[in-house]
C-alpha cells in the first residue's frame, strides 16, 4: 500500500542529517511511497506563514531533490531548537513566557497532509517530541542525531566523529604554536553536559589535561600538571575543556537564558583561563571551537551511519513499528522504544576503559 512519510530535522544540526534524508527518501521511493519534508523542525507545520517566501512550511522530497547531498553538512530541511511543540513558548502581555503543548496541532497538520508516518531526526528533545506524537497515534520513528554523543541506547550518533575529527585537527595545530611561545593553550569544545568530544579529541590530540563535566576539576591539580611539565623542560601545555565542565564546588558556565529558558553553555574556558592566570606567570591563550565543530562534511563513517539510519527508519515503518528509535548496536541497527530514550543523557562513565587509558598515559583530568 502506498504511504506518505513526513521527515523533520530538529535541534542543533549535525553533519550527516542530509545523508539520512537522502537515504530515507530513496528507500521510500523504491517502495513507491511519497516523502514530505517539514521545514525547521515542526515550525513548518505550526507556523507555515513563516515560510511563505519559500512556498510553504512543507515540500515534497523526491529522488531529484535529494541528489548529491550525502556529503553536505547542515540540513536541506532547516532545523531549530526553538519552538518545541511540547513546550511551545508564548510571550504574555507582561513579558513573561508561558509554555503550551501544541502536539495536537502537529498531529492535525500531519493528518491534513495525509501523512501515514513521521521520521523525526534529532537529539533528546526531538525524541521526547517523537514519543509524545507516537503516544497520540501517529506512526513515528526517531533517528538519533547529535555531535555530543549523549543519546542513550545507541552506541553512536552521526556527527560525533566529524566533530571529534575536526577538534583533534585543531588541537594538533595548536601544539606547535603553544611550544613556540611557551604558552598554555586552552581549547574549549562543545558537548553540552557530556564530555565525549573533549575526551576523544583530547586523547587523540595528545592534550595534557582534559576537563569534562563528569569529573569536576580542581584548579590546583591543573597547576600541578603545568608545573610538572615545566620542570621536565616542557614549557607549554594543552588543556581541552568541555563547555559543560565545572570546578569542584563550582557551577557550569552559562552565557544566557535565551527565548525563555534554554540554557546556553559558554565561558568554561574563559573562567579556567582567569583561574590559571591568577596562579602562574605563564602566558595563556583560549580557543573556543564553537559551531565550527558542527560544520563541514561528515566523515565517511558518519555518512555511512546516517545512510543506514535513514534506510532503517523506512524499514521500521514498513514492518509496522512505531514509537521507536533506530539505534546502532554493532553490527546491526535495531529499534529501541522511544520511552527508554526521552529525557536521558549518556554521560562518560568515569571508570571506563577510555578514561583509564587516558590517565595511564599521563593525561590529567583535574581530579
Ligand atoms: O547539541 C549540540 C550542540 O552543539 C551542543 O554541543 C551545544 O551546547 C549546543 O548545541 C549549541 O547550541 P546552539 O546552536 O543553540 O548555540
Amino acid at each position: 500500500m502506498s504511504k506518505t512519510i513526513a521527515i523533520s530535522t530538529g535541534g542543533g544540526d549535525a553533519p550527516g542529517l542530509n545523508a539520512v534524508i537522502r537515504s530515507a527518501v530513496l528507500s521510500a521511493h523504491q517502495k513507491g511511497w511519497k516523502c514530505i519534508g517539514i521545514r525547521n523542525g515542526f515550525n513548518g507545520l505550526l507556523s507555515p506563514e513563516m515560510f511563505h517566501s519559500v512556498g510553504g512550511g512543507t515540500f515534497e522530497l523526491t529522488p531529484e531533490s535529494v541528489r548529491g547531498i550525502t556529503h553536505l553538512g547542515g540540513t536541506i530541511l532547516g532545523s531549530t531548537n526553538k519552538g518545541n511543540p511540547l513546550y511551545f513558548p508564548i510571550k504574555q502581555q507582561d513579558g513573561s513566557i508561558t509554555k503550551i503543548d501544541r502536539t495536537d496541532e502537529v498531529i492535525a497538520a500531519l493528518n491534513s497532509l495525509n501523512v501515514d508516518a513521521l521520521i523525526s531526526i534529532g537529539g533528546d528533545g526531538s525524541m521526547e517530541i517523537a514519543h509524545a506524537l507516537a503516544q497520540k497515534g501517529m506512526q513515528v520513528i526517531g533517528v538519533p542525531k547529535t555531535i555530543d554523543n549523549d543519546l542513550e541506547k545507541t552506541s553512536a550518533t552521526f556527527g560525533f566523529e566529524t566533530a571529534v575529527e575536526f577538534s583533534t585537527n585543531c588541537i594538533d595545530r595548536l601544539h606547535s604554536t603553544a611550544e613556540a611561545h611557551e604558552r598554555v593553550m586552552i581549547v574549549e569544545v562543545m558537548g553540552r553536559n557530556a564530555g565525549w568530544i573533549a575526551l576523544h579529541s583530547g586523547i587523540a590530540g595528545t592534550a595534557d589535561c582534559i576537563l569534562i563535566p563528569e569529573i569536576p576539576y580542581s584548579i590546583e591539580s591543573i597547576i600541578k600538571k603545568i608545573n610538572e611539565r615545566e620542570s621536565k623542560g616542557h614549557h607549554f601545555s594543552i588543556i581541552v575543556i568541555a563547555e559543560g565542565a565545572m570546578p569542584k564546588d563550582g557551577e557550569v558556565s552559562t552565557i544566557e537564558h535565551s527565548s525563555g529558558n534554554t540554557v546556553r553553555l559558554g565561558g568554561a574556558g574563559e573562567k579556567l583561563l582567569h583561574e590559571i592566570e591568577r596562579r602562574t606567570s605563564k602566558e595563556i591563550r583560549l580557543v573556543v571551537l564553537g559551531h565550527l565543530q558542527r560544520g563541514g562534511m561528515p566523515t565517511a563513517n558518519d555518512r555511512l551511519l546516517a545512510l543506514r539510519f535513514g534506510a532503517s527508519a523506512v524499514r521500521a515503518i514498513e514492518e509496522g513499528h512505531t514509537d521507536v528509535m533506530v539505534a546502532l548496536a554493532p553490527p546491526d541497527v535495531i529499534n529501541v522504544p522511544l520511552s527508554e530514550i526521552a529525557k536521558r543523557t549518556k554521560l562518560v562513565p568515569v571508570n571506563s576503559d577510555i578514561v583509564r587509558t587516558a590517565k595511564e598515559i599521563g593525561i590529567n583530568f583535574g581530579d
